[in-house]
């Protein structure tokens, strides 16, 4: 161990700043997290529901660095912006070190990016979260889930225009999550029962800022109560394991009807797969992908094999995930 801040400034400075926290930080630690892909919305809830998934995820290495501020290395080929403002990494990063009280600080952030960037699996949201889970776990953990939240939210922002945290909450929290305000931040783990999830990625790029301009600002009375009665009918169905109420829930009246016509193949998709057994399913996030969920790994084989079907056949390149909810969100893969 090198170079531990332990001088009397910077103590004071965090006491301050953080509820008594002690900033000793060992120079030489390596902290590696596995930052998983996540589901927002789950249907009916928009920006209020998500949930993280197993597979497809994001490996990111975090140290400290020589060079005050953020530096950013990309190990992957979707060469992503370097500079900490322009990455949602690197945004999240420079909102978690704003609350640092330890001057010129240099974190060094290599990302290998799986899942990619404008699919709907929340891909700036791995980046985002993972980055602040790492770079917390490297200071000694000195901030809570929620204040991690808040940091990554700023990536999100740089991404979609807008600071949601249907992505971001899942992938910090792992399982279903609730979000039930953002300001203030107020976020529910929702117990769910075994549950398998096929995702189809078509290879088309749908951005969420476009896919939240094309959005109705008004609502219909009739709609909203629809709306607020599967939200509820989900979260119940999930809390009581009841596997009709959850696929009964599943119903979006109010962002699928518009956002649907972006995904060449949905409604095929979402009939096949009921045929097999799934239990329903919609969006994923704002597209294109596709998610559908099920009891059992079977019947989300069969669902996959019914999607690779349907876009073989209008001559979409696609992938296809078959995984499951992931209850511990990202990893500390090694330290
Ligand atoms: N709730 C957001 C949306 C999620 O649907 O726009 C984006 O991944």
């Amino acid at each position: 161990m090198k170079n531990i801040f332990t001088n009397k400034r910077i103590f004071d400075a965090s006491t301050a700043a953080s509820g008594g926290f002690v900033w000793n930080i060992n120079r030489d630690k390596v902290v590696t997290v596995l930052s998983p892909a996540t589901v927002a919305n789950m249907v009916c809830g928009f920006d209020v529901l998500g949930f993280a998934v197993e597979a497809p995820y994001d490996i990111m290495r975090i140290q400290f660095s020589n060079q005050p501020g953020i530096t950013i290395i990309n190990e992957d080929d979707f060469q992503l912006p370097v500079e900490p403002e322009k990455n949602v990494a690197g945004a999240a990063l420079l909102a978690l070190l704003a609350e640092v009280p330890i001057p010129d600080i240099g974190l060094e952030i290599r990302i290998r990016k799986q899942i990619k960037p404008g699919s709907g699996v929340g891909s700036s949201a791995a980046s985002a979260a993972g980055a602040v889970v790492a770079a917390n776990y490297l200071l000694n953990e000195p901030f809570s889930k929620s204040d991690l939240v808040r940091f990554a939210m700023n990536g999100e922002k740089l991404a979609s225009g807008v600071k949601h945290a249907d992505n971001i909450a899942p992938c910090i929290y792992g399982g279903v999550t609730l979000i039930r305000s953002i300001f203030p931040l107020d976020i529910v783990s929702i117990p769910a029962p075994e549950l398998y999830v096929t995702i189809v990625h078509p290879q088309i790029e749908v951005r969420t800022s476009d896919a939240r301009s094309i959005l109705k600002q008004n609502v219909l009375l009739k709609d909203a109560i629809k709306q607020w009665g599967n939200i509820a009918g989900l979260v119940a169905g999930l809390l009581q394991s009841d596997y009709a109420l959850i696929g009964r829930s599943l119903e979006d009246v109010l962002i699928e009807p518009v956002r649907s016509i972006l995904i060449p193949g949905f409604h095929e998709v979402k009939e096949k797969a009921l045929e097999v057994g799934a239990l329903g399913g919609g969006i994923s996030g704002s597209g294109p992908s596709i998610f559908m969920l099920s009891t059992r790994r079977d019947i989300a084989e069969s669902v996959a094999q019914e999607m690779k079907a349907i876009f073989a056949r209008i001559e979409l390149a696609h992938h296809t995930y078959v995984t499951s909810i992931n209850p511990a969100g990202i990893r500390v893969i090694e330290s």
